[in-house]
């Protein structure tokens, strides 16, 4: 599988790093974006010459408004990955809500809904979250956001099911990364950063809709069938 054009938002993010690894030799030119210009430099000076030569990079402050003045959506991509995130939520504040909601939801989906209208074939990838998909109370907003990016993933799905463009939504469980750094995850539920770039990458080949590490597909059934009287009383 070859690609023209691609676009990854949040590439400096663990996964989406790995997912880049598998597809440089792949792709014709690669966009890179995310909020650190510096950590975008830093990654396109560790690789080859010749994968250096096809990579641009555009950082930009994370917010909606930057990217509606700055970014050029006259571009077209055959491919957007979107691997942004954030998951950081210890204080209860406003500007703890917009970073979240935008890091986790309007800033990548804006984009991505923007370029899909151009799009005329290729596939639209986004990772959002098993949180997504039932309110915890661990990780309220958090949760919150990936609902909605599950949700707008699933309505851009039903949008483009005539068109020669897949929406591909991503579960990927527990994953080792700078997001979970510290945190305890049983070993047999978490995932290395390559094995969901793989997974992503098979999806896209094979056009499917949902992706779920197995053991996760498993745990997000049984998360959703638990009676509310029932999930409101458990601790996790
Ligand atoms: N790790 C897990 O266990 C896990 C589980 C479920 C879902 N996920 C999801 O998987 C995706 C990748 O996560 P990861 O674990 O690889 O995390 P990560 O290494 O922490 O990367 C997330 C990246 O998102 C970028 N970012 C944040 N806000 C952004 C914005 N507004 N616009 C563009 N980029 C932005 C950050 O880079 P800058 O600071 O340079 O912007 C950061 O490097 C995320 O959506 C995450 O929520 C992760």
């Amino acid at each position: 599988m070859k690609f023209k054009n691609v676009l990854i938002i949040g590439a400096n993010s663990d996964i989406a790093r790995e997912f880049i690894y598998l597809i440089i030799d792949k792709t014709d030119s690669m966009l890179l974006l995310s909020r650190s210009n510096e950590k975008l430099i830093q990654f396109k000076d560790s690789l080859t010459e010749n994968h250096q030569g096809k990579i641009s990079i555009f950082s930009y402050d994370g917010s909606l408004e930057s990217i509606d003045d700055s970014f050029n959506f006259t571009q077209e991509f055959d491919l957007i990955f979107n691997a942004a995130g954030s998951n950081n939520e210890t204080n209860v504040d406003i500007e703890s809500f917009k970073s979240s909601i935008n890091s986790n939801f309007s800033a990548p989906f804006y984009l991505t809904y923007r370029l899909s209208k151009t799009m005329t074939s290729g596939t639209v990838v986004s990772i959002s979250s098993i949180a997504g998909d039932r309110g915890r109370m661990k990780n309220i907003l958090y949760g919150a956001t990936k609902s909605a990016m599950t949700s707008a993933m699933s309505g851009l799905r039903q949008k483009l099911a005539n068109s020669n463009v897949s929406v591909i939504t991503v579960i990927p469980g527990y994953v080792r990364t700078k997001m979970t750094e510290g945190h305890k995850m049983p070993k047999i539920l978490t995932s290395s950063p390559s094995r969901i770039a793989k997974l992503c990458l098979n999806g896209i080949k094979s056009r499917k809709n949902i992706i779920y590490p197995i053991e996760w597909l498993l745990i997000s059934v049984i998360l959703r069938l638990i009676p509310e009287f029932i999930f409101k009383r458990l601790r996790f």
